[in-house]
């Protein structure tokens, strides 16, 4: 073990990581107790940490919101895997993009691609915009983000790669090149690849946030979010927040959440394998119109993929649209039997969902559709099981879905029974 005390348990830590993934995930932020030896990390359930004189803490820790064993090792081990100096753990995602938000001045001005996560488009609209700050949304930021720039007002752009629901992907380096040029924050969502698969600091991004429910947790039994990042001036400033506002997860979500991180790299292996396989059955269904996946050589940014993703994966994550419209979409998520009819993604367990009735219902259908989030889209999650039952289970489904649906409709083998 002690080969791995230096750099990993080290701070500062540094950008560039000695060790590959998988031995950063299972040793970054895991030292072993001083005292007893024990090789995994006790539980700190301590609200408060004694001190030997006023202003003197025993330890590092005064007060469990400002800073507690179990969210330091987990801050530790995130920022290691998105190649990052610091990482600040949050309650949710959504508190994640809150205290981002909050860094920012009354006035201030943000670009967001158009089909962000439904919350963040939500926390966009419906509450930055109480604290003055505006968002203007773009289905091509690529194209559109240096005359959406306003001088002097513009302080942040926000990227999903790949997008929720419809897997679109943006260059983040070809954003950030505009973006510094006028002295602006990158910040990328990477929720949907987990930093095994993408690691957009890498890319020009200045934060990487994620909501650590999903993959990086892994277990679909933690509300948590993370931000990563290279500036100590961001530290100062969002640490700062992170202790003011109090959006801070718990000492056992984090040591959960640290356990979870130790097998992401398994974790997301399997999911982007089962989602290239279950992306290829889809694709050559005839009950369906169109696959969004970026692992497949027909998706749009394909090129993309194969320069941001890790050996060009395309995830677990996928969607896809088929024949019968909602009904055959809500239908196909009522008639799968392994993959759960559910909100959320990244879990070990494989789930489906209809974005426009539920992640996605709050966005205004006009503004939905315009981003490809019609109602027979549905959103897959594939999780760690067989790849051979995921694509048996869609099929079945489909064809439920949809030869029910023709039935209904009078229409069986192109012939209307009407
Ligand atoms: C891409 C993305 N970002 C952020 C969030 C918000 O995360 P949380 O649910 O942990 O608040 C979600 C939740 O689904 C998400 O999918």
């Amino acid at each position: 073990m002690a080969d791995f005390e230096h750099p990993i348990n080290t701070p500062p830590r540094a950008p560039s990581p000695v060790h590959r993934f998988g031995t950063l995930a299972v040793h970054a932020g895991a030292p072993h107790d001083p005292v007893t030896g024990a090789v995994i990390e006790s539980i700190s359930l301590s609200t408060t940490f004694a001190q030997t004189s006023v202003g003197k803490p025993v330890g590092k820790h005064e007060y469990i919101r400002s800073s507690n064993p179990n969210r330091e090792n987990f801050e530790a081990a995130v920022a290691a895997l998105e190649h990052a100096r610091f990482a600040l753990a949050f309650a949710s995602g959504s508190a994640t993009t809150a205290t981002i938000l909050q860094s920012l001045a009354a006035g201030s001005h943000v670009v967001s691609v158009s089909d962000v996560y439904g919350g963040t488009h939500r926390y966009f609209t419906k509450v930055a915009s109480a604290h003055g700050v505006q968002v203007t949304f773009s289905p091509s930021i690529e194209v559109d983000v240096e005359g959406l720039i306003r001088p002097n007002e513009t302080k942040l752009i926000w990227i999903e790669s790949p997008s929720n629901p419809t897997l679109s992907l943006v260059d983040i380096r070809a954003v950030a090149r505009i973006a510094h040029q006028h002295g602006i924050m990158v910040v990328v969502d990477n929720t949907f690849l987990s930093p095994y698969i993408q690691n957009p600091l890498d890319h020009g991004a200045d934060i990487v946030v994620h909501s650590v429910t999903k993959y990086i947790n892994g277990h679909s039994d933690v509300l948590m979010g993370a931000a990563a990042f290279n500036s100590p001036t961001l530290h100062t400033r969002l640490s700062f927040l992170q202790n003011a506002i109090g959006a801070v997860p718990s000492a056992f979500d984090c040591w959960l959440a640290h356990r979870g991180l130790k097998t992401l790299h398994l974790r997301a292996r399997e999911a982007s394998r089962n989602g290239l396989a279950v992306a290829h059955a889809l694709d050559a269904s005839p009950h369906v119109i169109a696959v969004n996946y970026p692992g497949l050589a027909s998706h749009p940014h394909r090129a993309i993929a194969q320069k941001q993703h890790r050996d060009g994966m395309g995830g677990g994550m996928l969607s896809f649209r088929l024949k019968g419209g909602k009904e055959a979409a809500e239908r196909f998520c009522q008639a799968t039997r392994i993959f759960t009819l559910a909100e959320s993604l990244g879990g070990v367990e494989s789930l489906v969902e209809v974005p426009g009735s539920m992640t996605h219902a709050g966005i205004p259908r006009e503004q939905r559709e315009a981003a490809g989030v019609f109602d027979d889209l549905v959103r897959v999650s594939c999780g760690v099981e067989d790849a051979e039952d995921l694509k048996a289970d869609v099929l079945q489904a489909l064809e439920k879905a949809v030869v029910v649906s023709k039935i209904q409709n009078g229409v069986v083998n192109g012939v209307s029974s009407t």
